[in-house]
């Protein structure tokens, strides 16, 4: 399809479920219906769910976050590792007695599980009540899907195997005022052996960079500050673009906007990562010096079976050029043990990597077999209590060292933007370093979404305390 042709069949889409949108309002108006959201898994689930909140938001429901009073459930699903999907197969279970006592009550599942055929056939047959079930591909139709339900009084399933084309311009419920999430792509072409996220998210997909900052913009014009763009890989970003544009380029043009003050994305894949990038990084204070550049194993040979693309040797050069051209950057990662064929020595060279390069923070991950990956099938998978055991060492090393950078930062007056009230005490506000650290300190909640200079007078394991520098 040409790339008009994909703007207006986009446009006409957003017009008609806008359409259906105030159709349904009119429906459930004054009839004070809830809605409760769940969402599993990672930041692109966290940024969809958003979208979600905006359209049932736009059509009336009220969010709340207790199920227990819901009129209309819904979980936005994650099938990253197996215990995710245990996790919501044990919610939807608890979910059929609610049904029971309230049939008029509606029950949605999207999100990344949904796409799989053997998942589908599971909630045809033992999940009957469930009302809606949609995919990643098409959550932009969710008003439709609802109205459908309520006027058939039927089931509904409706998933694509592929994107037909990326809606823009429909409401979207923003968790905060001041940051945001921008989605720049959509899907993965990378194919890691272990990963499900290529035959669930399909191939890649990159925005248009006009769309990209038109969005910005309107977010800036609307007080935000922070924006984190979104991608599986951003480093491949502009490649499937009428118009190639490379990431580096896409981040110089947002970097231009006025009233942007911190800019950060995630995730870089290393095979992925070029040399301007870290040039444009380097040289813009809008960027925030914080990567999370996952490695997932430290032995070349593991790497190769997980058709990561990298050697340990060249990752440890691709970190070496990164804290060299910007020394205080924080580098965060992902990390896979007990992957098929991993032998003790294969997981030493994790622990090189880790040792070597030191992460401010680590996601520790015990591999998980997703059927109808090519990992699934290799031999020697690794027995549990080898992975379990690998996988403490490995926890261990990395908590360590985190607190060992966070110790680093005692002393130093730092930038902060407070996000949050502390949950644990109401006094206490959190916000994050331009590194991507938490801070917690004293303040008053009129300073949210503020910038504010910081003395860090003490660090915890995991997070940094400061005090208001004067
Ligand atoms: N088992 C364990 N961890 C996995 N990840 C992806 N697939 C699997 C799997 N099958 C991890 C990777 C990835 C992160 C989002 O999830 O580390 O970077
Ligand atoms: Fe999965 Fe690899 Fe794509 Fe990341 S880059 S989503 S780990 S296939």
């Amino acid at each position: 399809m040409s790339e008009r042709k994909v703007v207006e069949v986009s446009t006409q889409e957003a017009k008609r479920q806008n359409e259906i949108i105030n159709i349904l309002a009119q429906r459930i108006k004054g009839k004070n219906l809830k809605f409760c959201l769940s969402t599993f898994g990672c930041q692109m689930n966290a940024r969809d769910s958003e979208k979600i909140k905006g359209m049932l938001e736009q059509i009336g429901y009220i969010q709340t976050e207790n199920e227990d009073e819901a009129d209309f459930i819904l979980y936005n699903t994650c099938c990253v590792r197996e215990n995710a999907e245990l996790k919501i197969y044990g919610r939807l279970g608890a979910l059929k007695g609610k049904k029971r006592k309230n049939p008029n009550l509606i029950i949605a599942l999207c999100g990344c599980m949904m796409q799989q055929d053997v998942v589908i056939d599971t909630l045809k047959k033992n999940y009957k009540f469930v009302d809606i079930i949609f995919g990643t591909y098409n959550i932009y139709k969710l008003p439709e899907l609802l109205q459908t339900r309520l006027e058939t009084n039927e089931n509904i399933i409706d998933i694509w195997d592929s994107y037909q084309d990326i809606v823009e311009d429909l409401p979207d419920a923003r968790k905060f005022d001041f940051k945001a999430c921008v989605n720049i792509m959509y899907g993965c072409n990378n194919f890691c052996t272990y990963c499900i996220v290529p035959y669930v998210r399909g191939r890649e997909r990159s925005r248009q960079a006009s769309d990209i900052i038109h969005e910005i913009e309107n977010l800036v014009a609307d007080g935000v500050t922070e924006i984190m763009l979104l991608g599986q890989n951003v480093n491949s970003y502009g490649k499937n673009l009428e118009e190639p544009m490379t990431f580096a380029a896409l981040l110089k043009q947002i970097a231009e906007i006025e009233g942007l003050k911190r800019i950060r994305f995630m995730t870089s894949h290393p095979k992925d990562l070029s040399d301007e990038l870290i040039e444009v990084m380097a040289s813009s204070d809008k960027i925030c010096k914080s990567l999370h550049l996952p490695f997932q194993s430290g032995s070349s040979a593991v790497l190769k079976k997980m058709n990561r693309h990298y050697t340990k040797e060249s990752y440890l050069e691709l970190a070496r050029k990164i804290k060299t051209a910007m020394p205080n950057i924080a580098l965060t990662t992902d990390i896979i043990v007990g992957f098929p064929g991993e032998t003790e020595e294969d997981f030493e060279d994790t622990m090189d990597v880790v040792r070597e390069v030191g992460y401010a923070s680590a996601f520790t991950f015990v591999y998980s077999k997703r059927t109808g990956t090519p990992a699934a099938v290799m031999e020697d998978q690794i027995p549990e209590e080898v992975s379990k055991a690998r996988f403490n060492r490995l926890l261990e090393l990395v908590n360590t060292q985190g607190a060992e950078i966070l110790h680093g930062y005692v002393g130093q007056t730092v930038e902060v933007l407070l996000e949050e009230v502390s949950k644990g005490n109401h006094e206490v506000l959190s916000g994050r370093t331009d590194t991507g650290l938490l801070v917690n300190l004293p303040a008053s909640k009129e300073l949210l979404g503020q910038y504010v200079m910081v003395n860090i007078v003490e660090s915890k394991s995991h997070y940094l305390i400061g005090e208001l520098a004067k």
